[in-house]
């Protein structure tokens, strides 16, 4: 596993970052630890949480494995759970130290921007925290890309911590980000770490146009899975075909692809299962060419992928109703 500059921070961190969104939740806590540590044996040391997922029990669970390793080992991220006003912030991060069972992370994340939210509170209370050695870096995750530019110049006029990575959905089919939010990235030095690489389980190949959809998976709860399958059937069909025309796991390909997009940082690799880990691995190990990335891209309506951000991401785009 290769490291990777993060951002312009001078650190480095794994080029994949383990998601672990769905340990408590899909995946129960021994298998979850089997996870977390065969991921760092294999040099995945960048691991992403947050205080919602599972109300704090992915928290925990990611503790009481932590607490049995050396700190250092391991680049460790989470997101503010309330609000993202100042107390909320402060108190927030104090629950997920506790939970987590360590006196700091390495990233602490703005979940979710709001309407009406105020910036300048956010950056000072975040401040604060790496003030305190809560957390060494501080960064957001789903802003656009005014946003982040806004609450950076706050930061730069007060003397306080920028914001240095934005967490953001993207994959072939969610490529809002590549209007705006990658271009700024690149240009500035923010570290760009990319969720959904798989569109919740889409590009592993479990899900194909025409047939039932397995038994037990993600796709009971989340209609986005039936609709987009779908929506882009030919195109998920020519995927299909063009990985096993190389012979590469349909996952392995879909993650490859957005390494090979020299904005992201890390992409986030989400698995249920330690049997999914190895193969989410081994597509850091995958190379395409040129000629591969473009045909890959070109599979996917640019019009159409570019107004999926993901969820309410297209109309956070356009919020300008900051106050403070
Ligand atoms: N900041 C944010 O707002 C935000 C939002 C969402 C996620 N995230 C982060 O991003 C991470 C990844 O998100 P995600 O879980 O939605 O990612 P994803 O890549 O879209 O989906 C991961 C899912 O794909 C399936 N999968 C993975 N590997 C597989 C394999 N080898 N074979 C078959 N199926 C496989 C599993 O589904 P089954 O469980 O059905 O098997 C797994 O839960 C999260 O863990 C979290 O850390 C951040």
């Amino acid at each position: 596993m290769r490291v990777v500059p993060f951002g312009r921070t001078g650190e480095h961190v794994s080029e994949m970052c383990l998601g672990t969104m769905m340990f408590g939740d899909r995946c129960e806590e021994a298998e979850s630890h089997r996870i977390l540590s065969a991921a760092v044996e294999q040099g995945a040391t960048f691991i992403d949480t947050a205080a919602m997922y599972c109300d704090g029990l992915t928290e925990e669970i990611i503790g009481r494995w932590l607490k049995d390793r050396r700190r250092d080992e391991v680049f460790l991220a989470t997101k503010v759970h309330k609000g993202i006003d100042a107390q909320s912030i402060l108190s927030s991060i104090d629950e997920s130290l506790a939970r987590l069972q360590t006196d700091y992370v390495d990233l602490y994340l703005i979940h979710w921007p709001v309407e009406g939210m105020q910036p300048a509170r956010i950056m000072e209370a975040l401040a604060q925290v790496v003030e305190q050695g809560k957390a060494r870096f501080v960064g957001c995750c789903n802003y656009p890309a005014w946003l982040l530019a806004h609450s950076n110049a706050i930061a730069g006029e007060n003397g306080w911590p920028r914001l240095v990575c934005n967490q953001v959905p993207y994959n072939l089919i969610e490529r809002g980000v590549e209007v705006e939010i990658l271009p700024q990235a690149y240009t500035e030095g923010i570290a760009i770490t990319t969720y959904r690489p798989l569109v919740l389980g889409l590009f592993t190949g479990k899900y194909r146009p025409g047939e039932p959809f397995p038994a037990g998976s993600r796709a009971d709860d989340d209609p986005r899975i039936e609709q987009w399958l779908n929506r882009f059937a030919d195109a998920f069909t020519q995927f299909f075909a063009f990985a096993e025309a190389r012979q590469i796991h349909p996952a392995q390909l879909a993650v490859a692809w957005l390494r090979g997009v020299s904005a992201v940082t890390s992409p986030i690799v989400g698995v249920s299962s330690f049997s999914q880990l190895q193969t989410s691995i081994d597509a850091f190990e995958v190379e395409l060419s040129a000629d591969d990335l473009r045909q890959l891209a070109g599979m996917f309506s640019p019009a159409e992928v570019q107004e999926i951000g993901g969820g309410r991401f297209p109309e956070l785009r356009r919020i300008i109703d900051l106050t403070g």
